[in-house]
């Protein structure tokens, strides 16, 4: 979908219509309160609920999270399958207040590593919210932006082999058709909470002209005013895409 639009938001400049999120610090959240690694990611999940119910009034249509990476598998077995088990309580308790509150739910990632039962509550939650068209909120999960495009790669070059694409056409339009997020629009602003300044493999191709926030709030302790913060800050950004201004 490219570079988006900006939103109608209120304010004399628009708010960002995208916004990703790379939610970090549940550990750290959790340690300080002498509690283990999963309690940080209880309560991180918590936090999503009320962050993606803010989405409307700060006028995001799209949000995306990054709930688990293709790295993540490096960590101890307990907290990966806490975290699987989390994600499947999530979803099937999440399933019917989201699409009562009108949004969208789409995964991106490699599904092949992830449980049949996750696999399949996931396929509900995209299934039942798929009419939906409030809110449209990306959960990222065993997703890495390198990995993702080497998937988009490997199908882009099926494609050719196939005589279904000329490799004169392919440009940079092209690819984004096979990523994963080819639906969405790009991010317009990528949030990265607990101090750390990088990206970790988010949405590589996607936040080419992204604007980040980098803040040192724990993922648990994110909170909507924040948000809205975040947002009428990218309202005051001066955004040229390259271009000089006239
Ligand atoms: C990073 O914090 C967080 C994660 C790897 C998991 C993100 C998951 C959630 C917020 C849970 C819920 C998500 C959904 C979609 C239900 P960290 O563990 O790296 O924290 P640290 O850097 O302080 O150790």
């Amino acid at each position: 979908m490219g570079v988006s639009e900006p939103n109608a938001g209120s304010g004399d400049r628009p708010g960002p219509r995208h916004v990703a999120i790379i939610m970090d610090g549940n550990g750290r959240w959790a340690q300080a309160r002498g509690r283990p690694r999963l309690f940080g990611h209880h309560a991180g999940a918590k936090r999503v609920r009320e962050i993606v119910e803010c989405c409307p009034d700060l006028g995001v249509k799209y949000l995306t999270i990054f709930a688990f990476s293709t790295e993540n598998w490096k960590r101890t077995q307990v907290e990966v399958a806490g975290l699987m088990s989390l994600f499947r309580r999530y979803i099937s308790k999440e399933m019917n207040a989201l699409a009562a509150q009108n949004v969208r739910v789409r995964f991106i990632g490699d599904r092949v590593r992830l449980d049949a039962k996750l696999i399949d509550l996931m396929d509900k939650l995209e299934c039942n919210t798929a009419g939906n068209d409030g809110t449209h909120l990306t959960i990222a999960l065993n997703y890495g932006g390198r990995d993702e495009v080497a998937r988009a790669t490997k199908r882009l070059a099926q494609d050719v082999a196939a005589g279904k694409l000329d490799p004169e056409k392919v440009d940079e339009e092209t690819l984004p058709r096979y990523l994963d997020t080819h639906v969405l629009p790009d991010p317009d602003l990528v949030v990265r909470t607990s101090g750390e300044a990088r990206i970790s493999n988010f949405l590589l191709w996607q936040s080419a002209y992204a604007e980040y926030e980098f803040i040192d709030t724990l993922w648990p302790d994110f909170s909507k005013e924040e948000l809205g913060r975040l947002c009428t800050n990218y309202g005051k950004r001066d955004r040229r895409f390259g271009a000089v201004k006239t």
